[in-house]
């Protein structure tokens, strides 16, 4: 694991991660394999992501014997920050089927690169259990920052965030504003262009996800 400064960060930098990141990074991978790079690296970084995930006993019979085992105990919900969060959230699911799935509608103006929020529909009892929040690209933290203050309004205590590509600057608000919060990434990249894209970065996610540019 690579060593990073920040305590809210977590640097999942498998070689399997890392080998299937770097084809995606590559500005010659075309819609359909980056948007299967993008849900086979959510589903491989989810074994650590989902490590915190509560259990509780379960007795069952097998065709041998009977034996204790365990389940997920509370209800799991993934909240995409759309558009980009729903490539990885189909990796996400492939995994944990069980799990709800709530959608927030935020983009980020072109000029100005604040949030502006257009859509949110959750499960009722969503505070019930924990929420990862999922999201390729973790840029200035605008996106972030206003995700978790809608998820925290809802009275989510148990969240997490998972990411491909993060930009220190996006840390840092994210470790300001909601130390809490451990994110989950991929990589750590090294700054944003005077366009709040991150460098190197792999270019517009929801653009190259769903083929929009
Ligand atoms: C991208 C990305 C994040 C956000 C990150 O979405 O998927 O949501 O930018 O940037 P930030 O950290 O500076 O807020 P975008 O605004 O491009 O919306 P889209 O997925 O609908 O294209
Ligand atoms: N959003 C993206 O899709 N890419 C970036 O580099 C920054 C924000």
């Amino acid at each position: 694991m690579t060593a990073n400064r920040y305590p809210n960060l977590r640097l999942l930098d498998h070689p399997l991660i890392l080998h299937k990141l770097t084809i995606a990074r590559d500005a010659r991978t075309k819609s359909p394999e980056f948007r299967r790079l993008i849900g086979e690296i959510a589903g491989l970084m989810a074994f650590e992501t989902f490590r915190h995930l509560p259990l509780e006993p379960r007795r069952i019979e097998t065709p041998v014997a009977v034996t204790e085992g365990a389940r997920i105990s509370q209800p799991v919900t993934l909240v995409p920050i759309l558009r980009a969060g729903i490539g990885m959230t189909e990796g996400l699911l492939a995994l944990l089927p069980e799990a709800r799935v709530g959608h927030l509608g935020i983009y980020r103006d072109e000029e100005t690169a604040t949030p502006v929020r257009y859509y949110s529909k959750m499960p009722v009892d969503i505070a019930d259990g924990p929420v990862l929040l999922v999201d390729p690209m973790l840029a200035t933290g605008g996106s972030a920052c206003a995700a978790a203050e809608e998820l925290r309004q809802l009275g989510c205590t148990n969240l997490r965030m998972i990411c491909l590509v993060a930009a220190p600057q996006g840390v840092e608000r994210m470790l300001e504003i909601h130390p809490d919060i451990p994110i989950h990434t991929a990589a750590l990249d090294e700054r944003l262009d005077e366009n709040n894209y991150i460098v190197p970065g792999l270019g517009d996610a929801g653009d190259r996800i769903f083929g929009t540019r």
